[in-house]
């Protein structure tokens, strides 16, 4: 995997990263970054779900894992239980192709990696499925993205994935390196552990990618299905001018990423409804940004979206009309 370089920017207190000529580029951020650190760290210790509608309470993780127990008894008296496991352990490589008027042509071509919802310690093994579908990949890609929910608990500690998560590294070669934001499973004690194996983790940051001298820009916001803060929004408010995609776990930042000319949208955390009634229609999708925003490929006035069904499972190792996926997304300029 080749890993970005890092530099500082002159001034520390600019939302938005310096450049290099070739490779993305992230400033730390040292202050703003703490501040994140220390609220994301409260809000998981209080087991709030603070969301940019308001602040709830969280349900009890312990009734939904007596439910989901209940639902794995009747799969495997019905004898569903083997195809909804294999389902889930074909991990498919999917690619998409977009066109958009204002890509710079340097960019044109330029190939993102998307992974997420892996779920690394809930399916021993399916790392080595999720490496066989990035196998597939013909040659590099420019950039690689995890938008989040590496574990399957939202507590329990974070080391178990650290080895399977680096299998699936070992696949991914990249020309501007490897980024990641956190989901609702994920702690921010993730971070350091993710630095040091050489995914940056961007919270609510945005790097810049120049090339021949024309930029585009990613921006990373941390989860807002239950650790929103105002620098989620802020993020994609201070973003610069450019040609931006938004990567975030859920959709839900769908609206306010349109507004703020971002022109793609990249989340996971759907799972695509993970277990669906024929068709693909999802029984839930624990999100807030609609079931048309809830799998697959979706626009919003100029912006696309795409909602990934993720490469892993949670409650449940099965999916039923739902395909575990890594995306390769390709961005193309359109010409007239
Ligand atoms: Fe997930």
């Amino acid at each position: 995997m080749t890993k970005a370089m890092d530099t500082m920017t002159s001034n520390p207190s600019e939302p938005t990263s310096s450049l290099s000529t070739e490779h993305a580029v992230t400033t730390p951020l040292p202050t703003r970054r703490m501040l994140w650190a220390t609220k994301r760290a409260a809000l998981e210790a209080l087991s709030a779900k603070s969301q940019p509608a308001g602040s709830s309470f969280r349900r009890r993780w312990e009734l939904f894992e007596q439910l989901t127990i209940l639902a794995g008894v009747f799969l495997r008296v019905f004898g569903l239980f083997g195809r909804g496991k294999r389902n889930a352990q074909d991990v498919k490589l999917k690619e998409v192709t977009l066109e958009f008027p204002d890509l710079p042509e340097a960019f044109d071509g330029y190939r993102i990696l998307h992974l997420t919802d892996l779920h690394l310690d809930f399916t021993p093994g399916i790392e080595h499925s999720i490496a066989s579908a990035i196998k597939k990949i013909h040659g590099k890609v420019d950039l690689a993205i995890f938008t989040g929910d590496f574990r399957e608990k939202v507590y329990n500690g974070h080391r178990q994935i650290l080895a399977p998560l680096k299998v699936i590294l070992d696949e991914i070669h990249t020309n501007d390196g490897c980024y990641a934001t956190l989901g609702n499973h994920d702690t921010v004690n993730m971070v350091p552990d993710f630095q040091n194996m050489g995914i940056r983790i961007l919270a609510n940051e945005t790097v810049e990618v120049e090339r021949q001298k024309q930029k585009i820009a990613f921006t990373g916001v941390d989860d807002v299905h239950y650790y929103y803060t105002e620098y989620a929004l802020e993020a994609l408010e201070t973003s610069p001018s450019l040609f931006k995609v938004a990567f975030v776990h859920s959709a839900e930042m769908y609206a306010m990423a349109e507004a703020n000319n971002y022109r793609l949208y990249l989340a996971g955390h759907t799972h695509g409804g993970q277990i669906c009634l024929p068709g693909g229609y999802p029984v839930f999708t624990h999100h807030t940004a609609g079931r048309a925003r809830a799998r697959g490929l979706w626009r919003h006035k100029e912006m696309y979206g795409y909602t990934s069904c993720g490469a892993g499972t949670i409650a449940l190792p099965v999916r039923y009309f739902s395909e575990s996926e890594v995306t390769v997304f390709t961005l193309k300029t359109k010409r007239p």
